[in-house]
C-alpha cells in the first residue's frame, strides 16, 4: 500500500529509535544504561494517585470530557498561576486543558502559520519544535543558542525579509536541552520584536519547577505578553505525571481560540479522573525532596564528568546535562560508541538541531547508583597517557 511522502521522509522520533537501539543490544545480551529520554523515575504523590482511583470509580468517568478542559482544573491553573508568578488569569477565556504539551505545541502551529510561512525554532531545541515544519511543509529558521550567548538566541540576527513570514516562535526557559535559565529581561526583547513584527510567542515552560539556582519566568508576567504570547505547562515533569499525558496552554484568548478550534476537530479531551488529579498535583509545588535527589544527581554527574576531563557547564535547572564531546568527534559518533562500546545510552546533539552535533544530552531521570554505575563505565574526554 502506499504511503505518504511526509511518513517516508520523517526520520524516526529520536528517542523511539534509543529505545529499538537498547532493545536490540539487549537481546544480543549487552547491558545498557539509559540516560536517553528524560523519564522522571520519582512516583507521582500518593493524593494524584488517590483521586485518580477515586475518580475512575465515579459513574460518570467514561463519558467524553470537556474541550476546553475541566472548569476546577482551568480555575486551578490560573490559581496557581497567581501563586507562583501573581499572574490573574481567566479560566473560561484565557486557560485551556490538553493531552500533554508536545501535541499541544505541534498543534499550535496549525492554528497560527499558514503554508509558506515560518516558524522559529531554537537549535538546540525539544525535538518537537521541528515537527511542524517537517509535517506540515511550513519553513523553519533556526535561532541558534550557543554556550557563549549563555544559550539564549539573538533575535537580532534575524533578518528583516525572514521577520515577514515569522509567525509562531517557540522558546524554552528553563531550557532543554541545554540547562539554561534566561534572564529576567529576557522577555521584554522577545515581546518587542512579537509586537513590532506581528507574530505569535510560545513560551514553554515544562520544566518550571526543576530550578537549582536562579529562577523560572512566565513570560505573562512581562507587560504586553497577552496580546502576542501563550504558554504552556506540563504535568509530566515537575509532578512525575508524564503517563497521565496532562497540561495546560494559557495567554491570549485570540491566539488560545484559534487553538481551540484545530484541537477540537483532532482531540476530545482528556479522561475526566486524570484531570481530577491534576486539580490535586497543583494544590501543592513540586516536592522539595524530588528537586534536591535531582541536584545531587546533577552534581555528581557534572563532578564525574570534570574528573574525567570534560569541560561541563553546570546546568542551574532541568534534568539534563548538555555535554560539549572531545574533538574531533562528533556527538552522533560519540553517542554510539557510548551505546556500543559502553553501554550507555545518550542522545546525539543532531536530535535537537542541524547545528548541534557536537554535543551530547545526558539525562538525569535514573536513580544515583545507576548514574554512578554509567559514569564508572564512561570513557575519560582524552585517553590518559
Ligand atoms: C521542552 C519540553 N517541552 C515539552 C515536553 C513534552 O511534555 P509532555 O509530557 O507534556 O508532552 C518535553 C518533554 O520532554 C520537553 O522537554
Amino acid at each position: 500500500m502506499p504511503v505518504s511522502e511526509r511518513a517516508q521522509n520523517l526520520p524516526p522520533y529520536i528517542f523511539a529509535q534509543i529505545h529499538q537501539d537498547i532493545a536490540q543490544l539487549e537481546r544480543n545480551g549487552q547491558s545498557v544504561i539509559d540516560l536517553g529520554i528524560s523519564d522522571p523515575d520519582q512516583p507521582p504523590r500518593e493524593d494524584i494517585q488517590d483521586v485518580l482511583c477515586d475518580q475512575v470509580q465515579h459513574p460518570d468517568s467514561h463519558r467524553y470530557p470537556s474541550y476546553r478542559g475541566l472548569s476546577p482544573l482551568r480555575h486551578a491553573v490560573s490559581q496557581w498561576y497567581y501563586r507562583r508568578f501573581g499572574v490573574s488569569l481567566d479560566p473560561d477565556s484565557e486557560v485551556l486543558i490538553t493531552g500533554g504539551s508536545k501535541e499541544a505545541l505541534v498543534h499550535l502551529a496549525l492554528a497560527t502559520v499558514n503554508p509558506g510561512q515560518a516558524i522559529l525554532v531554537p537549535d538546540p531545541g525539544y525535538p518537537s519544535y521541528q515537527m511542524p515544519a517537517a509535517l506540515f511543509g511550513f519553513e523553519s529558521i533556526a535561532m541558534p543558542l550557543r554556550a557563549e550567548n549563555h544559550f539564549i538566541p539573538d533575535l537580532e540576527r534575524i533578518a528583516p525579509p525572514e521577520w515577514s513570514r515569522i509567525q509562531l516562535g517557540f522558546f524554552n526557559y528553563p531550557n532543554n536541552p541545554t540547562g539554561a535559565l534566561a534572564p529576567a529581561d529576557f522577555w521584554h526583547h522577545v515581546i518587542d520584536q512579537a509586537h513590532r513584527h506581528q507574530w505569535t510567542v510560545v513560551s514553554d515552560l515544562a520544566y518550571v519547577d526543576i530550578v537549582y539556582e536562579g529562577q523560572a519566568h512566565s513570560i505573562l508576567e512581562y507587560p504586553g505578553a497577552r496580546d502576542v504570547a501563550v504558554e504552556t505547562i506540563t504535568f509530566s515533569k515537575s509532578y512525575s505525571m508524564q503517563g497521565f499525558r496532562l497540561a495546560a496552554m494559557v495567554g491570549s484568548p485570540k491566539i488560545l481560540e484559534a487553538f481551540y478550534r484545530i484541537e477540537s476537530q483532532i482531540n476530545a479531551g482528556v479522561y475526566l479522573p486524570i484531570q481530577y488529579a491534576g486539580v490535586v498535583a497543583l494544590q501543592e509545588d513540586i516536592s522539595l525532596n524530588i528537586l534536591a535527589t535531582y541536584q545531587t544527581r546533577r552534581d555528581f554527574v557534572v563532578s564525574a564528568l570534570q574528573q574525567k576531563g570534560y569541560p561541563v557547564f553546570t546546568p542551574p535547572a532541568t534534568l539534563y546535562v548538555w555535554l560539549p564531546v572531545p574533538k574531533p568527534l562528533s556527538g552522533t559518533t560519540f553517542a554510539s560508541s557510548l551505546l556500543h562500546q559502553h553501554g550507555i545510552a545518550v542522545a546525539p546533539g543532531i536530535a535537537f538541531g542541524p547545528t548541534s552535533d557536537e554535543f551530547i544530552r545526558i539525562s538525569l531521570t535514573q536513580p544515583l547508583d545507576i548514574l554512578q554505575h554509567a559514569l564508572a563505565r564512561w570513557p575519560n574526554a582524552y585517553p590518559q597517557d
